[in-house]
């Protein structure tokens, strides 16, 4: 069974900008049984627009809860009614009979009922009396029952595929003193129940035939009701006013038990739950852009982005490349069929570029600047200059169907990147489907809205390079690469300590501080720019009063960094100060005329100093030639409990695998072009 609501409003429909979000239609929700049969709810405005979506021929039953116009209108607009290949089966309360009839006679439409080209067989509907729809003992059947409204109405109860489905029409649930118990009774057990909730107990007309969603709250929880769905809304309920309720719900939801939804236009629903799962308002988009002001680094933001895309458009997977340098260059990937979460961060690092060109799906978006939103990769349309990739495929096992591909802009409107989602999944079927236009709207709304963070987040690292830089021109060996690797590897080892720490880990809390320390722990040795080069190009071994005035590089670092006001300031302060403190408290320099021990130090600096030693020893110095990945885990292992945490020599061991491909991603360059 599903449920496809196409109408929510009461009374009158109401389409415009302020109702845009949930909808304007008028009553009306659809049901699909498994057995084939299609059942519609009242015939408001929303069945127009369901007639739009049907095939050229079939049968259906439509079912009337009463007469008042806003339930009954879209009848005479419904493409089944004027097509002689469909049969329209019209249940109406048996008090209904000459409606149809009278909108001829009375000139609200030109042609007659009966002379409208479609088949309609005209049934009456009395409560209690069940009416099986289709032939067999699996088709649906359908229960009408009195609801409380002026001038009387049905409320429909549906068993099909093991499920139950209830429809009130516009009931007043306190409108007799039995109301409330009946209420409890036809609700009970309900897998889906669409209610009319025109009213708050605060605006609650008694005797106007609605009722407060307070109510249908209360009654559905003792009914033990999985999804409650509040529609009717007042046609002046605006969508800012519905987000606001449906925020209000989310706290009285009880979670495995009841659902408790504001309709929505188009929205689905199976037994279950809603489909998509996701909740969201019309606000969903200035939500995610206020999330995403939390986050500068560019790995975050470019996370956090992929995600809400992926989220909006049910894809399976996606990546995100960026324009640098004329090239594609791979940034970022999610893939839920292949990597789990925790195994996704291999491929954080991954290296891939190809070029911006029109034979690749990716490098057309990102040459031209257009969207592409391909069903099937492997039926392209003919003559396009671009073709499908398949290497990826080839070479994993996974198989790409659906493709959106979508660019992002930088502020002089030149393409600084793309997006590009693979396999939308039906929520229902798990099966790879199209991305439709409402996702493709969404998807490019999101990318559009996004291209200024990117560009700052990119802003952001340029102008950390910029100071690397500077220092580099000091130390050449101490730039870009090497400042990446330590940020990348002391990212990676706070994810496992917080994963290690926190067995039910907040994970949001946990990707914000992973990439403040990524760019603090980038900054760790600023302070060598205050080192004389004698000293820190000095081949060979450094005498006592050399490295005296070496280990000044900590305070230096902090003091540089104390006049930076930036998000990261305080914590790029502590690993310059501390990056050299020791576990056993050996360290320097002196803070307060002590050196500090165990978790006396700084989190984000007994991290640097792991990342940061790691990869002073697998690299070339003046002073040193670099040793073997295992000689300097060796080494740490050595000191895990001396000079390192012994948690996070733990944390660098689970990190094995991800090592050569950090250090792939970020290679020493040569000088000229360090730094970017
Ligand atoms: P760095 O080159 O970034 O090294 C950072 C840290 O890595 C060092 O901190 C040390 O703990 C570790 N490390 C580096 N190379 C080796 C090694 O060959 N063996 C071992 N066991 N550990 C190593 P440390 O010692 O406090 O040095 C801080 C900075 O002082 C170094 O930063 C480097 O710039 C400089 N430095 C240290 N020793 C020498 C030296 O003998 N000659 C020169 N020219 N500079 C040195
Ligand atoms: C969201 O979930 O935030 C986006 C809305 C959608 O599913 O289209
Ligand atoms: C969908 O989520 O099914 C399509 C996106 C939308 O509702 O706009
Ligand atoms: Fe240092
Ligand atoms: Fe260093």
């Amino acid at each position: 069974m599903e449920v496809i609501l196409r109408g929510v409003r009461g009374s009158i429909a109401n389409p415009s900008p302020d109702t845009a979000f949930y909808g304007g239609n008028t009553a009306c929700v659809e049901l699909r049984a498994d057995s084939g049969n299609l059942l519609f709810f009242d015939a408001g405005t929303g069945l127009r627009e369901a007639g739009e979506t049907l095939p050229d021929s079939g049968e259906c039953h439509i079912f009337i809860s009463h007469g008042h116009a806003d339930h009954i209108i879209g009848l005479w607009f419904f493409k089944p009614l004027h097509s002689p290949r469909w049969t329209t089966h019209l249940y109406l309360p048996e008090w209904l009979g000459h409606i149809p009839d009278y909108f001829y006679e009375g000139g609200i439409f030109p042609v007659p009922f009966d002379r409208l080209k479609g088949n309609v067989v005209r049934h009456q509907a009395r409560a209690g009396e069940v009416v099986p729809v289709g032939s067999g003992p699996q088709g649906p059947r359908v229960k009408p029952f009195a609801v409380c409204h002026p001038g009387q109405g049905l409320g429909y109860k549906v068993s099909a595929d093991n499920a139950l489905f209830v429809y009130t029409g516009d009931h007043e649930i306190g409108g007799r003193p039995s109301a409330r118990a009946e209420a409890e009774g036809f609700l009970q057990g309900a897998d889906i129940a669409v209610v009319d909730a025109m009213y708050s107990r605060e605006d609650y007309m008694p005797g106007w035939g609605h009722s407060a969603w307070e109510d249908w709250v209360e009654a559905a929880a003792k009914a033990d009701v999985r999804n409650l769905v509040l529609t009717h809304h007042d046609p002046n309920r605006f969508d800012r006013e519905l987000d606001a309720l449906d925020h209000r719900l989310i706290a009285l939801e009880k979670p495995g038990k009841m659902n408790i939804h504001v309709a929505r236009e188009g929205m689905r629903f199976v037994p279950s739950g809603p489909i998509p799962f996701t909740r969201y308002g019309s606000d969903w988009l200035l939500l995610f852009l206020e999330e995403l002001a939390r986050y500068r680094d560019e790995n975050a933001v470019l996370d956090r982005i992929l995600a809400k895309a992926r989220e909006i458009t049910h894809a399976d997977a996606g990546t995100i490349f960026l324009v640098e340098g004329g090239e594609l260059v791979f940034a970022y990937t999610h893939n839920d069929s292949l990597f789990s979460v925790d195994n996704a961060y291999k491929y954080a690092y991954a290296t891939v570029r190809m070029p911006v060109s029109k034979s690749s799906i990716a490098g057309y978006a990102a040459a031209t600047g257009e969207a592409l939103n391909i069903a099937d990769v492997r039926s392209l349309p003919p003559g396009v200059p671009y073709s499908f990739n398949n290497s990826f495929d080839d070479s994993t096992g996974y198989r790409t169907c659906s493709m959106l591909t979508l660019p992002f802009f930088d502020s002089m409107g030149k393409v600084s990147g793309i997006v590009q989602l693979i396999n939308s999944l039906d929520p229902r079927t798990g099966k790879p489907c199209p991305f439709t236009p409402g996702m493709e709207f969404n998807a490019r709304l999101l990318t559009r809205e996004v291209s200024g963070t990117i560009e700052h987040s990119r802003l952001e690292r340029k102008s950390i390079y910029g100071i690397l830089r500077m220092a580099a021109v000091h130390d050449p060996s101490e730039t870009g690469p090497h400042a990446e690797r330590v940020g990348a590897v002391a990212a990676e080892l706070y994810q496992r300590w917080a994963e290690k720490r926190h067995p039910d880990p907040d994970k949001d809390r946990i990707r914000y501080e992973k990439n403040r320390i990524r760019l603090a722990a980038m900054l760790h040795d600023i302070g060598k720019v205050g080192i004389s080069d004698l000293i820190l190009k000095k081949p060979g071994k450094l005498t006592d009063g050399e490295f005296a005035v070496m280990r000044g590089h900590t305070e230096i670092g902090a003091s540089v960094l104390a006049e930076d006001s930036s998000d990261i300031a305080g914590i790029a302060q502590n690993i310059a100060l501390y990056h050299h403190q020791k576990w056993n408290g050996r360290g320097y320099p002196l803070v307060d005329g002590k050196t500090p021990a165990g978790e006396d130090i700084p989190l984000s600096a007994r991290i640097t100093a792991v990342a940061d030693v790691f990869d002073a020893l697998v690299s070339p110095r003046c002073y040193k030639k670099p040793w073997t990945f295992e000689e300097a885990l060796d080494l740490l292992r050595k000191e895990a409990g001396e000079h390192f945490d012994p948690v996070l020599v733990e944390c660098m061991e689970e990190l094995r695998d991800m090592l050569p491909l950090i250090y792939e991603r970020f290679p020493d360059r040569t000088e000229a072009s360090d730094g970017q």
